[in-house]
């Protein structure tokens, strides 16, 4: 099953979907519309709303309250993106000049703070005090998570550990926080809100692994965004941090001063390294665990067409190049 069968299964909810996020891209303010047609307009997979509405749909969801829930994580998610280019320093998003490129970076971070404040309007439209403990819990979390990438942004001694914490906080909360709110607003017990929740979860996680191996590996046409971005920006993400684990002490010492002071100058003798030590490898295989570990958690959803497609959603998110 690829990823256009997967959304063809829920095509009419997308479309809602769709429609739902461009209606709520309305200001009176005419830069906040521009941008936001501008980030929106480009598309994105728009894989947080599918697995939304997939998640909703497999918990048997009857109205269609699934519907601006998926809008709003594709709003928190955007927001984030706008935000994370400004600091990333990022040229290119989905195959188009990033917003801070086009209209700076002032209006992208105000335009994204626009976007994270909608989002939070469509939360409380929706009336349930679960859904915002949730959504609060994780959009903080997810801040949070940026910070510590921050910190750890130029630093040669971050752990694989400390790596990790930050790829959840940044990347799987989301995801997981989407799943659980599917849950909730489609009214499922108890064990099925956490099953889907510990879903989402590994899924974000596989998701960002596989991320981070094609800032080294991928094509940028057909990602729509540059490669080489994590280590021009000094990011230890997990290729570079096995490469510096298992290369010779020359390697370390060219990778250490890399980390230190990014920059981006010939990136070729530190690929190398990655990959001699097998750094992409390392990367996909704990993805692929991950992915094993977001199927084991759909055993506890019941058998469905939605069921299967989230187990394809896992597959794609690693075997993906875009
Ligand atoms: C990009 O997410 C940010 C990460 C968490 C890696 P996506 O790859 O889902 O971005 P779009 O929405 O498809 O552009
Ligand atoms: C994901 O990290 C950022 C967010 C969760 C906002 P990256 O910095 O790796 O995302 P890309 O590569 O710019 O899309
Ligand atoms: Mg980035
Ligand atoms: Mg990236």
């Amino acid at each position: 099953m690829q990823l256009k069968d997967i959304r063809a299964l829920v095509a009419t909810d997308l479309e809602a979907v769709d429609l739902e996020i461009r209606r709520q891209l309305a200001s009176d303010v005419a830069l906040v519309s521009q941008v936001g047609d501008y980030i929106v307009g480009a598309g994105g997979k728009r894989l947080r709303p599918l697995l939304v509405v997939l998640a909703a749909r497999a918990a048997g969801a009857l109205n269609s309250a699934h519907i601006p829930a998926a809008a709003l994580i594709e709003f928190i998610h955007t927001a984030t993106l706008l935000h994370d280019d400004v600091v990333d320093d990022s040229a290119k998003r989905r195959g188009r000049d990033t917003a801070n490129e086009m209209f700076g970076s002032p209006a992208s971070v105000l335009v994204g703070d626009f976007l994270y404040s909608r989002a939070f309007q469509m939360m409380a439209a929706l009336e349930s005090p679960a859904v915002i403990r949730v959504m609060a819990d994780a959009t903080n979390t997810i801040a949070a998570g940026e910070v510590l990438q921050l910190m750890n942004s130029g630093d040669p001694d971050t752990t694989e550990l400390r790596y990790l914490e930050v790829i959840y906080r940044k990347t799987a909360r989301l995801f997981e926080a989407g799943a659980q709110i599917a849950a909730i607003v489609a009214h499922a017990p108890p064990d099925l809100e956490a099953a889907l929740a510990r879903y989402g979860k590994h899924l974000g996680i596989a998701f960002q692994l596989i991320d981070d191996a094609l800032d080294y590996r991928g094509n940028e046409a057909e990602l729509g965004k540059n490669v080489g971005d994590d280590l021009a920006e000094g990011k230890p993400t997990l290729p570079l941090i096995h490469a510096l684990r298992h290369g010779d002490s020359a390697a370390t010492r060219m990778i250490r001063d890399a980390i230190e002071a990014g920059g981006t100058e010939d990136q070729g003798p530190i690929r190398a390294v990655i990959e001699s030590t097998g750094g992409l490898d390392y990367t996909a295989r704990l993805a692929e665990s991950e992915a094993r570990r977001a199927t084991e958690a759909l055993a506890e959803v019941p058998a469905s067409a939605y069921r299967d497609a989230l187990g394809a959603l896992a597959r794609f998110a690693v075997t993906r190049n875009a």
